[in-house]
């Protein structure tokens, strides 16, 4: 069943909360401002991503708050110093960065509070956080505001000056390997999740090729009901269908000869051990071969 919502039908509280737990897992912005009279700020923004980078282009929302309608240290200090460091939050430090998020009063340091140290920035006045491995030096070129009610969006647009990187999260191309920089994501609640270990998977990049497309699989494959979503996804990807040669070829390896001389007086047998098998080489990463078996006395 399909739960329908008009988001004006439902408390702002619930709603913020549904935003949530499904637009997520969100980056992390542990956003490092300063007032006019210098106090510095420290605090976590996960309405954050990266836009583009000509110029470069990082925005975050330190929004109003539901309750009282009241904004925050981070928002006011950036009308006051628009400028902002966005250091980057990983495993090590996440525990920090969250009680970083108390709504501690205006002129508290949580650099001290959440026992970060406080680096100089060499283009802007905010301090960087030294345990995030990655820190942008910011200047604010735009402040967004998408109303003046309770839980409303500031949208601050940020142009990065300068970039610091610990080398130690790179890889052999100085690109962030995922193993070592450790980044966490927010979810919904109270979860927060690793970007890193077994939660990472690769999807083959399709601008490289011109795939066929779902619709041109044959009928056999599309419909299916041993192959999923993500099979079809992989073998829509290819750019071409088997040739006879290929489907040929599948047919004389020692395990599918097996298979089809084992099951040759029961077909229907072999219809669907074929989309099993299948399956097993595309999660193994051999689809083309999948692609020619699942062809095997196809259309
Ligand atoms: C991981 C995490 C992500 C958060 N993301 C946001 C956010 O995107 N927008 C927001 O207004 N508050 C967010 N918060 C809450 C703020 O960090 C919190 O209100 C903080 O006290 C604001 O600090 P400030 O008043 O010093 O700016 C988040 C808190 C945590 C722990």
């Amino acid at each position: 069943m399909i739960v329908k919502i008009n988001p004006n039908d439902i408390p702002g509280a619930r709603l913020h909360k549904l935003l949530l737990g499904s637009i997520a897992p969100r980056p992390i912005a542990f956003a490092s401002t300063i007032d006019l009279a210098g106090n510095p700020n420290l605090a976590p923004f996960s309405f954050f991503n990266a836009f583009g980078i000509n110029p470069t282009t990082l925005i975050f929302s330190p929004s109003r708050r539901g309750r009282d309608n009241t904004t925050k240290d981070t928002y006011n200090n950036i009308k006051e110093v628009p400028e902002v460091v966005i250091n980057v939050v990983n495993f090590e430090m996440v525990h920090q960065a969250s009680l970083a998020s108390t709504e501690y009063p205006k002129g508290v340091n949580e650099f001290t509070k959440a026992g970060f140290t406080s680096l100089p920035s060499e283009t802007i006045r905010p301090f960087r956080v030294k345990e995030s491995p990655v820190q942008f030096e910011c200047r604010v070129r735009d402040v967004i505001e998408t109303s003046n009610l309770g839980g409303s969006a500031n949208l601050v647009i940020c142009e990065i000056l300068m970039i610091h990187i610990n080398d130690e999260i790179l890889d052999d191309n100085g690109l962030p390997d995922p193993a070592k920089i450790k980044l966490v994501g927010r979810h919904g609640g109270d979860f927060y999740v690793k970007a890193f270990g077994d939660a990472l998977f690769t999807v083959e990049k399709p601008v490289a090729r011109l795939g066929i497309g779902i619709e041109q699989l044959p009928d056999s494959i599309k419909y299916s009901k041993i192959l999923t979503g993500n099979d079809l996804g992989k073998l829509g990807n290819s750019e071409n269908l088997p040739s006879a040669k290929d489907i040929e070829n599948i047919s004389r390896h020692p395990v599918v000869k097996n298979l089809l001389d084992q099951l040759e007086d029961n077909p229907s047998r072999l219809q669907q051990e074929i989309p099993i098998l299948a399956k097993k080489w595309i999660e193994e990463g051999r689809v083309q071969d999948a692609f020619s078996l699942l062809m095997i006395g196809g259309e």
